[in-house]
């Protein structure tokens, strides 16, 4: 069966910044998006990022002042994480994401987990244990930032077919399939050769986790204050120790 790995390793990370519009303006999103939220280092200066992918949250984190571990399963996307952070303070580790608690070393004041990171893990009781890892690693008024799309409602018929980019060379197409607990998704990828075009396929499973599901399980982990707020299709959950 196809892993998380395999997908990204086979098809996604090769084009994953150039889905975000380029790495600039993938990382000008998150450069946003800490702004916006508020994410700046006052305690421990400690952050973890969860599902790094190539920098997108670890790289603004860093410039704003945070010594940040970022773990991912990826070896490319994190290539491309270290071969542009520069000299900024971002400790790139190759693992299971669910085994952050083995490289934190004292009281975290941040974990990201970002761009549906959480739904690609293997089951619920898999996103309990990293709750509750989380609020144990982190700090009194320590910050769990969360962002992923509700997948529990369904699309149907021909709308589940869709189009996430494309441009003279790529055309990236996305098909779901809808499980009790999963959607399998299948990526679907021409790209231009000298040929004409080839194709590239592979599909994985991200976990349909309502809104409600999750800030309940996050209470139930001990989280304090917990924010939750939907834009365009995509939950923003901060969780506050
Ligand atoms: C959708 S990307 C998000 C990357 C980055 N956070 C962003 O916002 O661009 C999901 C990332 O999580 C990684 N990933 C998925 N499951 C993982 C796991 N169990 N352990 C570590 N990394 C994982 C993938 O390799 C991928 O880089």
């Amino acid at each position: 069966m196809a892993t998380v790995e395999d997908h990204y390793e086979k098809v996604l990370s090769e084009v994953y910044s150039w889905m975000f519009g380029g790495f600039e303006s993938g990382l000008q999103r998150n450069v946003d998006f800490i702004e916006r939220h508020n994410l700046f280092p006052v305690h421990s200066r400690l952050a973890i990022d969860l599902g790094a992918g190539c920098g997108f949250q670890s790289i603004p984190l860093a410039s704003k002042g945070f010594s940040v571990t970022a773990i991912d399963l990826d070896a490319s996307l994190l290539d491309e994480l270290k071969a542009n952070s520069g000299d900024l303070s971002i400790r790139c580790i190759r693992d299971d994401l669910i085994n952050f608690d083995a490289y934190v070393a004292g009281d975290v004041e941040l974990v990201v987990c970002m761009t549906d990171t959480l739904l690609h893990l293997d089951s619920k009781e898999t996103v309990d244990l990293l709750f509750s890892k989380a609020f144990s690693a982190l700090q009194e008024r320590g910050k769990l930032v969360i962002t992923f799309r509700d997948l529990s409602f369904e699309l149907t018929d021909t709308d589940r077919f869709l189009p996430v980019k494309s441009d003279e060379n790529i055309i990236f197409t996305c098909f779901l399939e809808y499980e009790p607990e999963t959607v399998k998704v299948n990526d679907i990828i021409y790209k231009r050769s000298d040929n004409g075009w080839d194709l590239f396929k592979s599909f994985y499973r991200k976990l349909r986790l309502s809104d409600k599901w999750v800030v309940d399980h996050l209470s139930l982990a001990g989280f304090n204050t917990i924010d939750a707020n939907t834009e365009n299709g995509v939950t923003t959950v901060i969780a506050t120790k």
